[in-house]
């Protein structure tokens, strides 16, 4: 999800109506701030007042997208120098949200690779910098999935629901939930150093750019079906409670380890392929595992087709309040705005 022009989504600062006063000489290392997630996580903390390091692939770019930040950093974690490490020293937090994406176009079994190896490469260069650090930061928040608890070991969930998943339950035993367990624990070999780590388990993130508005544009087009069987769940979140829950772990010291990013009305994929049908006051026809499994590459996909419900747990019995608890709700705010989306075209003469 690395479409670049989006600024400043519109209620994104509402999250934080209680945020605490700014921070002045505080300094926070991002990597992957010019992503979906990373932008609007930007703009809240630069707003708090937060020194920012940007570490990017390409700094230039990061400079534009992102104006205002205190550096902006060529980002090459397989190198264990450089002056992005440096930038870890010291710092009040290091956020990791870079790598390649999992709804990238699908491409093969070395696209997969990509994904795993860019995620785990970045946590272990940020984590060998901590290790070097004069003074390690206090914080290391990094991003997991939910693909972390597994996909039904590959199965189609069918008859009896699927148990739910919060943060005490185990991993699963797929490819997937291997590669996030070798992750996790890449990333919380920082709490040897000290660094309070927490891994955030991420569902499907609905936005006005992403997969979201990719769906829509079927359903708009009469090409939007459910994915069978149908009673699969979808764990999903909205743009702004991601950005909450990132925050959240940043200003609550008793947010450690897993904090699952989903909301807490689980949908189903039949569920969820309705709401959008409803809102955009189209039927749904054809099922669309077809075209699901051909866009997307391994999670991107099996979220669809093979998901899972997943609680959370933490986030709730810690006080957070989702503004965007209800599908409904979510799609409400976000299809309005996805209709004068240029992502979501409509078809010719319509
Ligand atoms: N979006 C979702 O629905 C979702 C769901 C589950 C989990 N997550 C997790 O949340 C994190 C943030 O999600 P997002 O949607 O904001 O991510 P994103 O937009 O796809 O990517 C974030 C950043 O990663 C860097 N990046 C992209 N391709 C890369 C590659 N091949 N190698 C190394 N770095 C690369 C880019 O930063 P630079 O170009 O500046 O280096 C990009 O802006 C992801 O790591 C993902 O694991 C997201």
């Amino acid at each position: 999800m690395n479409g670049r022009p989006l600024a400043r989504p519109a209620g994104v600062r509402n999250v934080v109506k209680d945020m605490p006063p700014p921070s002045p000489n505080r300094r926070i290392a991002i990597a992957g701030a010019t992503g979906l997630v990373g932008r609007p996580l930007f703009f809240q903390l630069q707003r708090r007042g937060f020194r920012l390091s940007i570490l990017s692939r390409d700094p230039a770019a990061a400079r534009l997208l992102l104006p205002g930040a205190a550096e902006y950093l060529s980002f090459r974690p397989a190198a264990r120098e450089g002056r992005w490490a440096a930038a870890v020293d010291g710092a009040e937090a290091v956020l990791m949200l870079a790598g390649a994406s999992s709804f990238a176009r699908r491409s093969g079994p070395d696209g997969r690779r990509e994904i795993r190896e860019s995620r785990l490469v970045a946590n272990r260069g940020l984590v060998t910098a901590m290790a070097d650090a004069r003074v390690p930061p206090r914080l290391f928040v990094t991003a997991s999935s939910v693909g972390y608890y597994g996909f039904l070991d590959g199965l189609r969930p069918s008859g009896a629901p699927p148990p739910v998943a919060d943060e005490r339950t185990l991993g699963g035993n797929d490819e997937i939930s291997r590669d996030y367990r070798q992750l996790e624990g890449a990333a919380r070999a920082a709490e040897r150093y000290g660094v309070r780590t927490v891994v955030v388990r991420t569902g499907l993130v609905l936005a006005t750019e992403g997969a979201l508005p990719e769906i829509a544009a079927r359903v708009r087009r009469f090409l939007g079906g459910i994915v069978p069987p149908g009673d699969q769940p979808l764990p999903w979140i909205h743009l702004e409670d991601e950005i909450g829950l990132w925050l959240l772990a940043l200003d609550d010291p008793r947010v450690r380890g897993p904090l699952n990013a989903t909301a807490p009305e689980p949908r189903t994929n039949r569920e969820f392929m309705q709401a959008i049908a409803r809102r955009l006051r189209r039927p749904l026809w054809l099922p669309m595992d077809g075209w699901i499994v051909r866009r997307w590459t391994g999670e991107g996909a099996l979220l669809f087709s093979h998901g899972r419900s997943v609680a959370p747990r933490k986030a709730l019995a810690l006080g957070y309040r989702f503004r965007y608890p209800t599908l409904d709700g979510a799609l409400r705010a976000l299809l309005r705005r996805t209709e004068l989306s240029a992502l979501a075209p409509r078809p010719a003469g319509a």
